[in-house]
């Protein structure tokens, strides 16, 4: 049993002036225990999507089942057994109660008995070592420390399959790799499947077994971020030129004439040039600079995963040239 299925899901959202078609057909398999990445640009329907699933919104039309269940006929049954942790979750907490009061009231909303709740708060403190933000007012948490109770509260009530859209938007890279790690070892530990969205590459490569990419309202790939990367053909060579150094058009024209070097780009005070055969170039080129008394520092990447959301999402940059 898939703990996601999705088959042409369409969502249209209307208004009196306009209709919007956020969702076009998506279809998305997530099976037990991943940890699944949504990536996408801003308005590509990622927000939309998790909130059908999370039975918060309609869809137009297809099909959706949630850990077995269908999100219209069953969304009861759906939402004691998912968490959600929003886009927006700066409403998502009481800024007068404590972590702590805050995490008991939604406990009680769950109708968690007492000692399932101290239970659980002593399981999110075994993960999540800075155990001020339960004793203070969330008012006077910071954003990182008050996310991190608004991630809790996703898991609070022990959910099979939590659904989190941003959990790090605009933290720190302290804060966010606290979150982050928390996320991991707590779902990766209790088996749990998540679903979620984020901006941040890095992020996604870290902590995802599978991503999916959605592009205007469709998943136009999915597989393991290292697939996806591979299936990226970048060998690219940077060079950076030191201060007292300079490209002439001589220098620029006879790197640009090598059989291993695609073409060369200039930007921000790097040379940039895909090329076929690494080794070759590298030797080639250093030849090249040698020759001309330059001396740069020189490296050498594969494709990145920001190189792969490049590839589908921004149809005017095309890698593989
Ligand atoms: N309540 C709404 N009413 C009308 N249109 C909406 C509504 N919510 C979203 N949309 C539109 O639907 C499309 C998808 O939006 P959605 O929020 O799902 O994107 P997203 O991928 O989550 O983007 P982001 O990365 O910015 O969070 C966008 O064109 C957006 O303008
Ligand atoms: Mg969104």
């Amino acid at each position: 049993m898939y703990a996601l299925e999705a088959k042409g899901v369409k969502k249209t959202y209307k208004s009196r002036k306009k209709e919007t078609e956020a969702l076009k057909g998506l279809n998305l398999q997530v099976k037990e225990g991943e940890i699944f990445g949504i990536l996408g640009p801003n308005g590509a329907g990622k927000t939309t999507f998790i909130k059908i699933c999370s039975t918060l919104l309609g869809k137009t039309d297809g099909e959706v089942k949630v850990l077995g269940l269908d999100v219209v006929k069953e969304e009861k049954e759906i939402r004691k057994r998912i968490g959600y942790i929003g886009q927006d979750s700066e409403r998502s907490t009481y800024a007068r109660l404590t972590g702590k009061e805050n995490l008991e009231f939604f406990a009680a909303l769950y109708n968690m008995s007492k000692d399932d709740f101290a239970k659980q708060l002593e399981e999110f403190k075994k993960t999540y070592d800075n155990h001020e933000i339960f004793d203070k007012e969330v008012m006077r948490l910071s954003g990182g420390q008050k996310q991190a109770i608004v991630v809790m509260r996703g898991f609070l009530h022990n959910p099979d399959l939590v659904f989190a859209d941003e959990i790090s938007k605009g933290l720190d890279p302290i804060a966010a790799k606290k979150i982050r790690s928390f996320v991991k070892d707590y779902a990766k530990k209790k088996g749990k499947t998540i679903i979620m969205t984020s901006q941040i590459m890095s992020e996604i490569e870290e902590l995802c077994d599978r991503v999916a990419i959605i592009f205007e309202g469709k998943v136009v790939a999915v597989d393991t971020p290292q697939n996806l990367m591979d299936d990226v053909n970048i060998q690219l060579l940077e060079l950076r030129l030191r201060s007292t150094e300079t490209a002439t058009p001589e220098f620029l024209q006879e790197i640009a004439t090598l059989d291993s070097v695609k073409e060369v780009k200039q930007e921000n005070g790097y040379l940039r040039m895909p090329v076929s055969d690494s080794s070759q170039a590298f030797e080639s080129v250093m030849e090249i600079c040698r020759k001309y008394n330059i001396n740069p520092v020189i490296s050498y990447r594969t494709a990145t995963l920001e190189d792969v959301f490049l590839k589908y999402c921004d149809k005017k940059v095309d890698l593989e040239a």
